[in-house]
């Protein structure tokens, strides 16, 4: 059995609307898997039946042979850390510092390292200089900052991240994005990255894309993003690469490459060839 299994998931707030009507996947261990999907789609509330936080109509979560449910939802919310879309619902704490800790404080870890963990990590996210400072003084990207530092400092084996750097600016987010990269680089940790930012997307080991409550794709994500068509039509953009094939597609030059690098390679040829 897979790391994470989803099977058969239902779940819906009102009976109006049948929000996830079926969502099944599975994810390895050590994968980095973005969820894509337009706005509405469910995919904050999959997060949140992820974490058993909301409880499922009608299928499964399987997570290490775990099923989620009330015997196991201890032992599974110990492993695992989330980074919820809104950071505001996330601090209690009266300083930076308490916030980042919060989590650990259920974890067994002495003072001592409590304060180590929180150090190192604050540094990770650029945030040593606002650790005495009250949560709710900082921006929208700070507050994502310290969620994200809480739950690194956790060091759990299944991170989820809602939208987590949304708040952030060009460069914010992309430092942010190399630092999970590289902690993902060990394998251990596995990652479910619910984002807009395609380019993410792109380049995950796996991308699932969620419509009308269910999985509609589930591929590399250089795969899912291939037909740019659809993907205009469930209302998500192009990434980069998928714009540049389309302009030299008009063109009459059809590029194969999937990244930038591949591409600019078919390029040179191409002048060089004419
Ligand atoms: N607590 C809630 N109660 C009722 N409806 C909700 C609640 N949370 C979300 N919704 C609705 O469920 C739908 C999916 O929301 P959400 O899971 O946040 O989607 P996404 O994260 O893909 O944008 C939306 O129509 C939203 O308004
Ligand atoms: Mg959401």
């Amino acid at each position: 059995m897979s790391f994470i299994s989803v099977r058969n998931l239902k779940f819906s707030y009102d009976e109006k609307q049948q929000l996830l009507d079926d969502v099944s996947f599975d994810i390895n261990k050590g994968d980095y898997v973005a969820i894509v999907g337009r706005n509405g789609s469910g995919k904050s509330t999959l997060a949140k039946l992820l974490m058993g936080l909301e409880s499922a109509d009608g299928g499964s979560i399987t997570i290490d042979g775990l099923e989620l449910n009330e015997e196991n939802i201890k032992k599974i919310r110990a492993r695992m850390g989330i980074v919820f879309q809104n950071p505001d619902n996330q601090f209690i704490g009266a300083t930076v510092r308490d916030d980042i800790a919060f989590g650990l404080e259920n974890r067994c870890v002495s003072h001592e390292d409590m304060q180590n963990l929180v150090d190192r990590f604050a540094v990770k996210v650029g945030l040593e200089n606002l650790l005495d400072k009250e949560p709710e003084a900082l921006s929208g990207g700070q507050k994502q900052r310290v969620a994200l530092a809480g739950v690194l400092a956790m060091q759990s084996d299944i991170i989820i991240l809602d939208e987590a750097t949304s708040m952030l600016d060009p460069r914010g987010r992309d430092t942010i994005k190399n630092l999970v990269r590289e902690l993902h680089k060990d394998k251990s940790l596995t990652i479910i990255s619910i984002t807009h930012d395609i380019e993410e997307a792109y380049k995950a080991d796996d991308c699932i894309l969620l419509c009308d409550g269910r999985v509609c794709d589930h591929n590399k994500g250089k795969d899912v993003f291939k037909d740019a068509k659809r993907i205009r039509a469930i209302g998500l953009d192009v990434p980069f690469v998928g714009k540049v094939k389309e302009a030299f597609k008009e063109k009459g030059i059809f590029l194969e490459g999937d990244s930038e690098e591949e591409i600019v390679g078919e390029l040179w040829q191409y002048t060089l060839k004419n």
